[in-house]
């Protein structure tokens, strides 16, 4: 959604603050802001990219050490200047920044209009710090007080840092469904969205739960929740490199994460692959094994790319370990008021383990007693706090908005989960498990040679860049990896694309094919190639542009006249890791091709924390 950053210490404020906005970016850049307390408080904003409001403050006189700062991704005030994040209050005694949405600001703001209030911007989070204001100044009690008092009355998701002008040492903040992690140095403190602006700094971190609230000054970190009784802050070590968040000499975020799936995928196998052993150690399954393998059924939930992940591994899942699996997207799961209950688990599929509609449509499930299973790349995040259990892919900080290397992650991690219930149930032969063990151990490599032949891929994405729309096609356990490659090419090139099994195009699609449409099929080896061939050759008798996604040395595609992208073989189940690596090359040479930001896409943000 939003990305926040404050700091309180020793340090030039400024500096640190606008280095961070920069590292959230991602999570949303319609416009951004810092407040310092430097003689009072000042307040700076401005629409567009953080670069912008860093030209608009040359030469200005930014010495302190406090501030917050924001990144935007519009939600209530369009983006513009006076919507930015800082706002003042009306008083001008604090200043604040939030991540989230304040669902009852209306009648909030009824009240203050009634009391004279004249608000300065069209979004939810004046009116809240107007509200905090209002009690403050009736109340004479402390700003702590006051937004514990504010907070007993607001609904939704937040958090929010503030700025006191009459305690120029002291920042507030407090979370409910954003996330918010708190950096502890020598004599200063670091507040975040997440861990990537402060981790040059330190590794020392406090995760803040909800319904907690933080008093920071530069020497002293003081939790408590909004009952006010006090919290032992539970500090962690960031197990993450600086490294692991910088570009690495690669010209977007989005082509070194492509590039970093051979190490990725390693890194999700290594200590968990024992082919040695001929055996998998997973320590969430391995505890909940006998839940996971008398699973009346497994419900999978998730959004985007997360989602596509969920549908593989629906056909991995029931092929391996015949248990019945369903996969929703979390936004109608969470309004649909779904039969779930006891005996029913729940895979919550998330990159950013922040996504609000995940969270409230697992909320929901656990509430009626269902066993929740986090896969999630953000390690500490909310939804691997509300899960019972579950893995982590280990892909590292992904800043791309469009996720590449948590997808394969995803993959591999749920073709182990898989492999270890169909083991433990006698699903599926030793000598399979062990064959599929060798494939999965044989990825990296394979992706790498993939990799090594990108400038092919390229040639194909220039030829096609100027297309006004896009199909995707594909059978079986490739039909959702023609849906993801739609969604990449969607994202990063505003190119209108669609996804479909392949056999469905007879229904209808195909009325959209002529010499103009560029028809993609991800037709690799598979139980299901000679009918892909034949739905091929239809499109190749209506003068379609015909690109495949194909097995190296595939003969039976040299009389098809296409654009093909090769890849090594390996079987169905894990073929998706692969298959999906040249739709994530076309997709970012086509929008470099056509000039775009493919690691901010217009309209998007890296994780949706609100619904
Ligand atoms: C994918 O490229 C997009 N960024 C988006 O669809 C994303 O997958 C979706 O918002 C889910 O995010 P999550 O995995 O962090 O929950």
């Amino acid at each position: 959604m939003c990305g926040i950053v404050a700091y309180v210490g020793t340090r030039e404020a400024y500096p640190v603050i606008l280095k961070g906005l920069k590292r959230l970016e991602y999570r949303g850049y319609d416009s951004a802001g810092v407040a310092l307390i430097n003689d009072g408080i000042k307040v700076y904003k401005k629409q567009g990219k953080v670069s912008a409001l860093e030209e608009s403050l040359l030469g200005v006189d930014l010495h302190a050490t406090i501030g917050i700062g924001h990144t935007r991704w519009a939600t209530h005030g369009e983006p513009s200047d006076r919507n930015a994040h800082p706002h003042l209050s009306s008083s001008g005694r604090i200043a604040m920044i939030h991540n989230g949405i304040i669902e009852n600001f209306a009648p909030i703001k009824q009240e203050l209009l009634n009391k004279g209030y004249v608000f300065k911007s069209d979004t939810d989070t004046e009116v809240l710090l107007n509200f905090i204001d209002d009690i403050l100044t009736n109340n004479a009690c402390s700003l702590e007080e006051a937004v514990r008092i504010a907070l007993k009355r607001v609904v939704g998701a937040y958090v929010i840092v503030l700025l006191d002008k009459e305690n120029p040492d002291t920042l507030i903040a407090a979370r409910k469904g954003s996330p918010l992690v708190i950096g502890i140095g020598k004599d200063e403190h670091f507040l975040a969205s997440d861990a990537s602006p402060i981790i040059e700094y330190t590794k020392e971190v406090v995760y803040i739960n909800d319904y907690e609230l933080a008093i920071i000054k530069g020497d002293e970190l003081v939790l408590k929740n909004l009952g006010n009784e006090k919290v032992t802050p539970f500090v962690q070590q960031l197990d993450m490199e600086l490294a692991a968040i910088e570009k690495g000499g690669y010209d977007h975020f989005m082509l070194k994460e492509i590039y970093d799936q051979p190490q990725t995928v390693f890194d999700c196998l290594r200590g968990r692959l024992d082919l040695a052993k001929g055996d998998l150690v997973m320590g969430g399954v391995q505890a909940n094994l006998e839940k996971l393998v008398n699973a009346k059924r497994i419900i999978i939930v998730a959004c985007g790319t997360s989602w596509h992940a969920g549908l593989v591994a629906e056909y991995v899942i029931e092929e391996l370990c015949r248990i019945p699996v369903e996969v929703e997207y979390a936004s109608e799961f969470r309004y649909r008021n779904p039969i779930v209950g006891p005996g029913d688990v729940i895979f919550a599929i998330s990159q950013s383990g922040e996504t609000a509609d995940t969270i409230v449509a697992i909320e929901n499930a656990k509430a009626k007693g269902a066993f929740i299973f986090g896969i999630l790349n953000v390690v500490g995040s909310s939804i691997a706090r509300i899960s019972h259990a579950g893995a982590y892919t280990h892909a590292g900080p992904e800043i791309g908005v469009a996720s590449t290397k948590a997808f394969t992650a995803q993959l591999v991690v749920l073709n182990m989960i898989a492999l270890k219930i169909a083991k433990e149930k006698g699903s599926i032969s030793n000598e399979r498990f062990l064959q599929l063990l060798a494939e999965l151990n044989a990825l990296p490599d394979k992706i790498a040679s993939i990799l090594s032949v990108a400038d092919a891929i390229r040639v194909v994405a220039q030829k096609h860049a100027n297309a006004s729309s896009f199909l995707f096609l594909g059978r079986g356990y490739n039909f959702p990896v023609a849906l993801e490659g739609a969604l990449k090419l969607k994202e990063i090139s505003y190119i209108h694309a669609e996804g479909y099994p392949a056999a469905e195009m007879k229904h209808g699609p195909i009325a959209l094919v002529d010499e103009n449409l560029p028809v993609l099929f991800v037709a690799t080896k598979d139980a299901y190639h000679e009918k892909v061939v034949s739905n091929m050759q239809e499109i190749n008798a209506r003068k379609g542009k015909l690109i495949g996604v194909v097995t190296e040395g595939d003969t039976s595609m040299k009389m098809l006249k296409a654009d093909l992208m090769e890849v090594p073989s390996a079987d169905e189940i894990v073929a998706p890791v692969l298959n999906v690596i040249p739709l994530q090359l076309l997709s970012y040479y086509i929008g470099i091709e056509r000039g775009l930001d493919v690691d901010r896409p217009r309209n998007l943000a890296k994780s949706v924390t609100v619904e």
